[in-house]
Order: structure tokens, then C-alpha cells, then sequence
């Protein structure tokens, strides 16, 4: 799929414009735990994709830049000392915020013209914002010799998301993206911002995605009020973030907080902490506790944080009848998107076609299944 979708834009780049272009592979990420604690400065536990955008970028003469998103049909030009978001929503958001953060940062691009598609299904929680924005810096990088660390090219990828999309994200998902290993997730600190990376062999287990194929949508203000709730309560307690507080700390103020805000906070601390204990249970290669942990994430998230939705919570109810499944849980920012669950490999195919047609017959449409093997991150294809 890769191979093909790297063919695809290269292909349609030299004969719209005649000549060779750089290619960029950005992948997408799934995340086995750590779930809205990347904003808290707390711990996450991604890892990048073999599904993921490709781009073909090269300098233009024209005096003018352009972007063509293939899988849209939808292209836009535009003058790079004139950029403001576009309408809410709109794909253009994470090229035009990009550029603009590159600017920001003194640093001078010249034309170009773009053209990407890819095969993260959007809105799955599987990051295809990140993937798209990674690829643009890491194309004009590249082209332009702008001298950006991958650090930077992060930095600017969630500052473009900021600004210009309007999701006050955390950077897991431009981490993962960008730094990607083959066969491995990440235990990220999202205050220092460095990870350590741990081999993902699950003998005879493995993950699984299941898409509700609800699309969510994080610029909804939901996320956005979540975060500043996280962050109004770390002020109150003293810390720099919620990662700095503990149980205690919490207890301490809990007469000063909405019952609602205490939830969240309660759930931010605990879920760090599930994702410390995690890297523990993959050491020690503990599946059955990594599994437990899963599943707490996801009663957090549902409950305490309350990001999930009528059709994931449905898609972990299933996952915990099969006693094959050990963990189950929504990924990435909720209100739709996947679930990702730990399951024994022999059961994959029955639980896939039991899952599919419980959630038919009890939402009247289908859900998809995918596999994904763990990846390298953001890179050149030569
Ligand atoms: C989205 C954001 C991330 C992170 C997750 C929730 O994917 O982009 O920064 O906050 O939601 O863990």
C-alpha cells in the first residue's frame, strides 16, 4: 500500500509539473496507552504506523505555491506572504499553518507545489493530521535547507495545529510521527520531550484497530475545555502541570472543584501513572496486567474524562466478552475513531467477524478491522 500510494503522488507530480520531486513518507500512530495526559506534560505510548501520507514536493518558478490533496481531488494555490487559515475544517489548515510556523521562526521557503495522499482513514484517532504536517516541514526542510531538527519540525507541526486548525494538541502524535521506530512504541515524556523505545513483541498476542468509523472531530471545542479544565487545576494545586500532582494533592482541593473537573483531574493522574505501569508490564512481559491497564484507561476515558461514545464503549463491552481479548480501549483524542485491542492471535479472525456483525445489527452500519505493523517515523523514500 505504501509502494502504491508513493508511485501515486510521484506519478501525478511529473505529469502535472514535468519534474522529479523529492518523496516523503510520513506515517500515521496508534497509542497502546497514555491517553490525554500528553498536554498534562505527563507519559505516552505511541508508536508510528505502516499507514500514513506520501508526498511528492519540489520548488516552484511559478511565483505562486500550491498544495493537492489527491485523495479529496481538492487543490489550492497560494502566495506565501498572504497565508491565514482557511475555513474551519478545511485539510488546506495543516499546510497553510506549516508554512506560517516556519515563517514565524525567521526561516525563508520559497515556492513549491505539494501533492499527498494517504491511507489513515481520517478522523480514526490515528493521526493523519500529524502525518500531513510532518511531511510538509520535513518536505521544505529539505528543500529549502532550512536547517530544522526533527525537534523543531515537530514544535512547528503542533504549533500549525494550534494556530491554524485550532486544537490545542499535545505532541504526541507529531512525536510519534516524526520519530517512529520499526517494531517499536515509544514511552514518550511529553515534558522533556525525549522517549524511550521499547521493542513490541508480543509473542502470541497482537494488536488490533477496530474504527467505529464515527468521525470525530477535535476542534469541536471538547478537547480545547478539557485541556484548560487540566490546566486551571494545576494551577490551583501549585504545579506545572498535572503531572507534577499526585492523589493526595487532588484530595486537597476537591472542595473547590466541580465534581465534573475532579473526574478529569483524577483521571489525568491515574492514567499517567497507567501508562508508567505499562512500560513495566511490557518489560516484565506482563500481558495480562498490560491488559488490565487497557481496559482501566478506557473506563477512565469514558467515564471520568468523558471523551468516548455510545459506539466505542460498545466496541470494548465486546472486547471484554472474549476472554482472548486482554485490553481494550478508544484511541487518541475519542468522541470516535478506533479502539485498540491486545488479543491473542488466534482469535483475531472469529472476534473480527462476531465484532463486525454485533455492531451492525446494533448500529445499522459497519465497523472496519485493521492490522498494523509498527514503523519507522517521517522520512525520505528514495
Ligand atoms: C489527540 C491530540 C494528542 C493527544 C490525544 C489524546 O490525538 O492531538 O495531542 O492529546 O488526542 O491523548
Amino acid at each position: 500500500m505504501k509502494a502504491q500510494l508513493i508511485n501515486d503522488v510521484k506519478n501525478r507530480y511529473v505529469e502535472a509539473y514535468g519534474v522529479e520531486p523529492l518523496l516523503i513518507f510520513s506515517p500515521g500512530r496508534i497509542n497502546i496507552i497514555g491517553e490525554h495526559t500528553d498536554y498534562n506534560d505527563g507519559f505516552v505510548f505511541p508508536a508510528a504506523v505502516d499507514k500514513g501520507i506520501a508526498a511528492a514536493i519540489q520548488k516552484s518558478d511559478s511565483g505562486l505555491s500550491s498544495a493537492h490533496a489527491l485523495d479529496m481531488d481538492s487543490r489550492i494555490e497560494f502566495q506565501l506572504d498572504k497565508l491565514k487559515p482557511r475555513a474551519e475544517g478545511s485539510w488546506e489548515n495543516y499546510v497553510l499553518g506549516v508554512v506560517a510556523e516556519i515563517q514565524n521562526r525567521n526561516k525563508v521557503v520559497g515556492d513549491f507545489n505539494i501533492i499527498f495522499r494517504g491511507d489513515i482513514p481520517s478522523g480514526a484517532g490515528m493521526s493523519s493530521s500529524a502525518a500531513l504536517e510532518n511531511s510538509v516541514v520535513f518536505g521544505l526542510n529539505e528543500l529549502f535547507d532550512l536547517g530544522l531538527s526533527k525537534q523543531d519540525m515537530i514544535l512547528i507541526s503542533q504549533k500549525a495545529e494550534h494556530n491554524y486548525v485550532g486544537v490545542k494538541c499535545g505532541i504526541m502524535d507529531q512525536y510519534a510521527s516524526m520519530f517512529g521506530k520499526k517494531n517499536h512504541a515509544l514511552l514518550l515524556d511529553c515534558r522533556t520531550v525525549k522517549s524511550k523505545p521499547y521493542e513490541i513483541d508480543f509473542k502470541d498476542h497482537q494488536l488490533m484497530l477496530i474504527n467505529t468509523n464515527v468521525k470525530h472531530s477535535l476542534s469541536d471545542s471538547a478537547y480545547n475545555d478539557r485541556r484548560s479544565a487540566c490546566e486551571s487545576i494545576a494551577e490551583l494545586l501549585g504545579v506545572k502541570a498535572l503531572r507534577d500532582a499526585t492523589l493526595i494533592d487532588l484530595e486537597g482541593v476537591r472542595a473547590e472543584v466541580t465534581p465534573e473537573n475532579y473526574q478529569k483531574a483524577l483521571y489525568v493522574i491515574q492514567e499517567n501513572n497507567r501508562a508508567v505501569m505499562a512500560s513495566k508490564a511490557i518489560e516484565d512481559g506482563d500481558l495480562v496486567a498490560l491488559g488490565k491497564l487497557i481496559y482501566g484507561s478506557h473506563d477512565g476515558l469514558s467515564k471520568q474524562y468523558k471523551v468516548s461514545c455510545e459506539e466505542l464503549d460498545f466496541l470494548v463491552e465486546q472486547a471484554k466478552m472474549n476472554n482472548q481479548v486482554l485490553g481494550a480501549r478508544m484511541m487518541g483524542g475519542g468522541f470516535g475513531g478506533c479502539t485498540i485491542n491486545l488479543i491473542e492471535k488466534s482469535a483475531t479472525e472469529a472476534f473480527a467477524d462476531t465484532v463486525s456483525q454485533a455492531y451492525q445489527k446494533a448500529f445499522g452500519k459497519a465497523c472496519s478491522i485493521y492490522f498494523i505493523e509498527l514503523s519507522d517515523g517521517t522520512h525520505i523514500v528514495h
